[in-house]
């Protein structure tokens, strides 16, 4: 098996990754399937194909016929079964919870071909936590899209030890032939690459504000205008989901053992009322009215 017998893409989940990855597949040329269980989840990310490939026609980055084409590339479904019985390659977008995982991968396991290869794009679970749910553990492996999934180019795929060598060589060509740049993980690390470099730099600045040494805004302008990067830690948590921002803080508490690894007072505050950024309305920013 190689890349070439990748034709079909099963994307389970339609949330914050899974309906950005899903479209990238399609517009990337793949017959994709997304399906969640949730039906307003579904709805609301089949919405966002149209509107995103109206915007692509109008903003001149695709043509009438490309957008044409992956709209016809793409279709959601309720119904797992449904979405994975063709399936040639499946990609797991459900929320951070290892027992929902396993419980998936079960089911992935029953309902689609034998070929087919099961990758979750968890933030943060290992595949080999995961692989043994299933009856092809060489087929199980860790793809971690980045947010937004439809512009950032990392791919990180991490060769945990039950992993083929042709899964994994699959798995970069398809990264390729999504026009992504993948980086193999030669080895599972909880984090993988960069959360761990970011959980890093949202610790330090959430403690900089939490000492009241700047304001938020100031923090993500030194790291802008500074660093160079493309927005600062606060607005880049708001974008990824304090929820997440939160989860990889008490995992990386969880691993060290170390009370200095805890998420600051603020963090956990924002997680607790629900505050999980962008998504929500409300975060480290307030988005109300607009971004900010
Ligand atoms: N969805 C789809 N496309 C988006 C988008 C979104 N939410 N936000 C921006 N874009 C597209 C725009 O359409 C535009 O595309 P074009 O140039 O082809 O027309 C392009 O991105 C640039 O957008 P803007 O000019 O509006 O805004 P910026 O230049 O400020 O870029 C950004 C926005 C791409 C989000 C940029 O700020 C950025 O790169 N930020 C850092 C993102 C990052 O670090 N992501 C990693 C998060 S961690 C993670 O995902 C790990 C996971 O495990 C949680």
């Amino acid at each position: 098996m190689d890349i070439n017998d990748i034709k079909t893409i099963a994307v389970i989940g339609a949330g914050n990754m899974g309906h950005q990855v899903s479209l990238h597949a399609a517009i990337s040329g793949f017959n994709t399937v997304c399906t969640d269980v949730n039906a307003e989840t579904l709805a609301k990310a089949e919405k966002f194909v149209e509107t995103y490939l109206a915007g692509r026609v109008e903003k001149q980055k695709l043509t009438q016929a490309q957008a044409d084409a992956a709209k016809a590339n793409i279709r959601f479904t309720g119904d797992l079964r449904d979405a994975v019985s063709d399936a040639d390659y499946v990609i797991e977008a459900a929320v951070e919870n290892l027992e929902l995982k396993r419980k998936i991968f079960g089911d992935l396991d029953k309902l689609s071909p034998p070929n087919t290869i099961l990758a979750t794009n968890s933030s943060a679970i290992v595949s080999s936590k995961i692989a043994d749910a299933t009856s092809r553990p060489e087929k199980v492996i860790n793809l971690h899209f980045f947010n937004p999934a439809l512009v950032m180019k990392l791919v990180e795929v991490v060769q945990g030890p039950h992993v083929s060598e042709e899964t994994l060589q699959i798995s970069m060509d398809l990264c390729r032939a999504l026009n992504k740049e993948p980086v193999h993980l030669k080895k599972e690390v909880e984090g993988f690459l960069l959360n761990r470099i970011l959980v890093a730099l949202w610790k330090e600045a959430n403690w900089l504000q939490e000492m009241g040494v700047a304001s938020i805004e100031d923090i993500d302008k030194a790291c802008v205008f500074g660093a160079g990067h493309p927005m600062g830690p606060f607005r880049l948590q708001d974008l990824t989901g304090i929820d997440l921002v939160y989860f990889m803080a008490m995992q990386a508490f969880r691993n060290s053992g170390d009370q200095a690894d805890l998420p600051a007072p603020s963090l956990v505050e924002h997680y607790a009322k629900g505050e999980f950024g962008e998504k929500s309305g409300k975060g480290w920013y307030d988005y109300a009215n607009n971004k900010q």
